[in-house]
C-alpha cells in the first residue's frame, strides 16, 4: 500500500464515522509568533480544545504536514524523520476513550489488515505528585478489544502525557494537556543489547515503533502565581480527543518493513542517489545513514519551499538552509560529485501531487532554489572541509562565517572524527556577531517578548496602547491575533477586514502618543476572571484563562484607557515609553515618538502592524 492509499483510507474511514475532513494547515503557522513550524496536527486547532466551537462541528479529521527540528539529530535510524505527515482525528467534547481506541484498532486491523498480535499498547500510569490518576479505563478498553494484559504497559508523564509544550512542568498556564495511549508496532527485529538488557515498547533499538497516539485532553494548566497552594491542573471545559498517527510509519507497519525509508515516497530519490553515487542503499551502515539524512532533508526542504520559505540566515529560512547544507554534506560523503538535490527532490512533486497540489505547482521553484543553494554551498564546502582538517581545535565560528557551515554540521563532522566543538565559545562569538538579529529570532521561541530588556518592556506597554487605539479607531471587533516584540520594534496581528487608510493610521499614532504624553500609571491587578471579563479586558484569542487572572490597565482600573489580561512585564508609567536613558544613566522624557512603519495583510481578515519608537 502506498502512502497515498493509506492516507485516503484513513480519511474515508473517519469520514464514515461522522468526521468532517478539513484541509491541512500550512507548515509555517499563520499568526502564531510562538513557533516556527507546525509540529503536530493539533497545533492549528488549539482554540477548539479551549472551548471555542469549530465551524465544521465536533468531529474533525485531516492529514497534517509537520516538521520537528528537535528530531534532526535522530534522523539516520530506521524510523525518525524531521518532516512527516500526521494523520489526525479529533473529538471536541464529543466521543472519548471507548470510541477512539476501538476505531483506531479497527482501522489498523480491519482496514489495513495489520495483525493484532503485532500491536503493543502503553497507557498513563498516573502521577500522585501532580494529582493525576492512572488511566485504567483505556487499558480496559484495549483488553476488551483483544489485547492481552502482557502487551499493555503503563508509563508516567515522561512517556504517556501529551501537551504542545511537553511535560506537565513545561506547560504554560492556560495550555491543555492530558494522558495518552500509544500504539506500537512490533517489527520483531532482534534487540540490540546496547539499548538495555531487555526490550520493551519504549526501547530505542528500533524493534517497536510508535504508530499512533490517542491523547485524552482533559486538563488545563493553572497559573501557579495565581493558584498557589492549589492543584497544578484544572478540568478542561470539554473533554476532547487528539489523535495523531505517523502516516509514513503506519505505511511501513502495513508492509511489515521496519525501515520507513523503504516506503514508496522515498523510492525515486533513493534510486537517484544510488545511481549518482554508485552505492547501494542498505549495504553499509554509515552510508545508509547518509542516504536517510538526504532523503529526509530534501523532502522537508521541498515542502518548505512549496510553502513559500526560502533559504535565509534567520528563522524558518535558516532551518531550511541548514537542512539543505547538511544534505549536501552527506551527498558529498556518498561521493556524489556536483549538484544532486534538485534531481533527487524531483519525485516529491509528483508523489505528493494528489494530496498537495502545491508540490506540483511549485516544482520549478523547488528545483531552482535547491540548485541555487547547492551551487552556493558547494563552492565553499570542499574548502571548508580542507580547513577543518588543518584546525588543531575546531573553530566553529570561522567555519560558520567563512564557509557557511551551520553549527550542527560542524559538530557532526567533528563527532565523526572523534573531536569536540566548544559550543559555548561559538555561542558567545555569535552573540557578539548577531546581537540584533538574535533578538528577533528569540522572540519566536519565548512567546511575544524577545527578552525583558528595558526597551522591549517599553514596546510591550506601547503594544497595549496600540491595541486600545486600534479598537477606538477601527471598532470593537478588533482583537489581537498574535504579537512579537523585540528591542527594535513591536509587531501586532489583529482582526480587521480591510487596509487601514493613512488617516486611520495617523489617528492611531496620535492617540498612542497622547497617552504616552499623559504619563498614565500602568497598574497590575489580580482578580477573578469573571470580573476582568466584565470590565471588558482584552484577552488573547483561543486562550482559556484560569479562575484568577492578572490584568494590566493603563490609567486607573475603573476608568482605564486600555485593559488586558497579561502577565507583564510593563513600564510603571506611560511616560517611560517615550523616554531614553543616556549612557550616564540620566533619563530624558518625551524624546521618542510612536510611529507605525508598516500595515499589511497576513491572512484573510488579519492585518499586521509594525511600529517603532523613534
Ligand atoms: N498531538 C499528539 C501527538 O503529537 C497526538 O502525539
Amino acid at each position: 500500500m502506498t502512502v497515498s492509499e493509506v492516507r485516503k483510507r484513513y480519511l474515508e474511514f473517519f469520514k464514515a464515522r461522522g468526521h468532517v475532513i478539513i484541509p491541512s494547515a500550512p507548515i509555517v503557522p499563520e499568526g502564531d509568533p510562538t513557533t516556527l513550524f507546525t509540529s503536530s496536527g493539533m497545533q492549528p486547532l488549539l482554540p477548539y480544545f479551549l472551548g471555542k466551537d469549530h465551524p465544521e462541528g465536533k468531529r474533525i479529521a485531516d492529514s497534517q504536514p509537520c516538521f520537528r527540528a528537535a528530531d534532526i539529530e535522530e534522523v539516520g535510524d530506521n524510523r525518525h524523520t524531521t518532516f512527516f505527515e500526521m494523520l489526525g482525528n479529533w473529538s471536541f467534547g464529543d466521543y472519548f476513550k471507548k470510541e477512539q481506541l476501538a476505531w483506531f484498532y479497527e482501522f489498523l486491523t480491519k482496514e489495513l489488515g495489520i495483525e493484532s498480535k503485532r500491536l503493543w499498547i502503553t497507557c498513563f500510569a498516573g502521577d500522585d505528585s501532580l494529582g493525576l490518576p492512572k488511566d485504567e479505563e483505556s487499558a480496559r478498553v484495549w483488553q476488551k478489544l483483544g489485547i492481552p494484559p502482557e502487551r499493555i504497559s503503563f508509563y508516567g508523564p515522561e512517556k504517556n502525557w501529551w501537551s504542545r509544550s511537553g511535560q506537565p512542568g513545561q506547560m504554560p498556564a492556560g495550555e491543555p494537556g492530558g494522558p495518552d495511549s500509544e500504539v506500537f508496532y512490533d517489527f520483531q527485529t532482534l534487540h540490540d543489547a546496547k539499548f538495555g538488557a531487555t526490550c520493551h515498547p519504549n526501547c530505542d533499538c528500533g524493534r517497536f515503533v510508535e504508530i499512533g497516539n490517542s491523547v485524552f485532553m482533559q486538563y488545563l494548566k493553572l497559573d501557579p502565581s495565581i493558584h498557589s497552594g492549589q492543584a497544578a491542573f484544572g478540568p478542561l471545559p470539554k473533554r476532547s480527543v487528539d489523535f495523531g498517527g505517523g502516516l509514513e510509519r503506519i505505511t511501513a507497519a502495513r508492509a511489515s518493513n521496519p525501515d520507513i525509508f523503504l516506503i514508496d515516497v522515498f523510492h525515486d530519490a533513493r534510486k537517484t542517489l544510488e545511481q549518482r553515487s554508485g552505492k547501494r542503499y542498505g549495504e553499509d551502515g554509515r552510508e545508509t545513514k547518509s542516504f536517510r539524512i538526504i532523503l529526509d532533508h530534501i523532502r522537508a526542504a521541498a515542502f518548505m519551499l512549496a510553502s513559500g520559505i526560502r533559504p535565509a540566515s534567520l528563522e524558518a529560512g535558516y532551518v531550511l538552509r541548514r537542512l539543505i547544507r547538511r544534505a549536501i554534506r552527506h551527498a558529498d560523503a556518498l561521493g556524489i560529485k556536483g549538484g544532486v538535490l534538485a534531481e533527487a527532490a524531483h519525485g516529491c512533486s509528483t508523489t505528493y501531487s494528489d494530496a498537495y497540489p502545491m508540490m506540483q505547482e511549485s516544482a520549478a521553484t523547488i528545483r531552482d532554489e535547491l540548485t541555487k543553494e547547492e551551487e552556493k554551498f558547494r563552492r565553499t564546502l570542499a574548502q571548508g572541509l580542507r580547513e577543518f582538517e588543518k584546525m588543531k581545535t575546531i573553530d566553529a565560528f570561522a567555519l560558520f562565517t567563512t564557509y557557511g557551515f551551520p553549527l550542527e554540521l560542524t559538530k557532526e563532522i567533528a563527532r565523526e572524527r572523534g573531536l569536540s566543538v566548544d559550543h559555548d565559545a561559538f555561542l558567545k562569538q555569535m552573540e557578539a556577531h548577531q546581537a540584533k538579529s538574535r533578538a528577533g529570532a528569540a522572540g519566536k521561541f519565548t512567546g511575544g517578548l524577545a527578552d525583558h530588556a528595558e526597551q522591549t518592556i517599553r514596546y510591550h506597554t506601547a503594544h497595549h496602547l496600540l491595541l486600545a487605539a486600534l479598537r477606538q479607531v477601527l471598532g470593537k471587533d478588533v482583537h489581537q491575533r498574535g504579537s512579537n516584540i523585540t528591542t527594535e520594534r513591536l509587531r501586532i496581528d489583529f482582526s480587521y477586514g480591510s487596509k487601514m487608510t493613512p488617516e486611520q493610521i495617523a489617528h492611531v499614532e496620535k492617540i498612542v502618543n497622547k497617552k504616552i504624553a499623559e504619563a498614565l500609571p500602568v497598574v497590575r491587578t489580580v482578580m477573578p476572571r469573571e470580573e476582568a471579563e466584565k470590565l471588558g479586558a482584552e484577552h488573547e484569542f483561543g486562550v482559556k484563562y484560569p479562575e484568577q487572572v492578572s490584568v494590566y490597565s493603563v490609567g486607573p482600573l475603573k476608568d482605564a484607557f486600555s485593559i488586558e489580561f497579561c502577565g507583564g512585564p510593563h513600564v510603571e508609567n506611560t511616560a517611560e515609553i517615550g523616554s531614553v536613558r543616556d549612557p550616564d544613566g540620566t533619563v530624558r522624557k518625551g524624546v521618542l515618538k510612536f510611529k507605525i512603519v508598516k500595515e499589511e495583510a497576513v491572512a484573510a481578515g488579519v492585518r499586521r502592524i509594525k511600529a517603532v519608537l523613534e
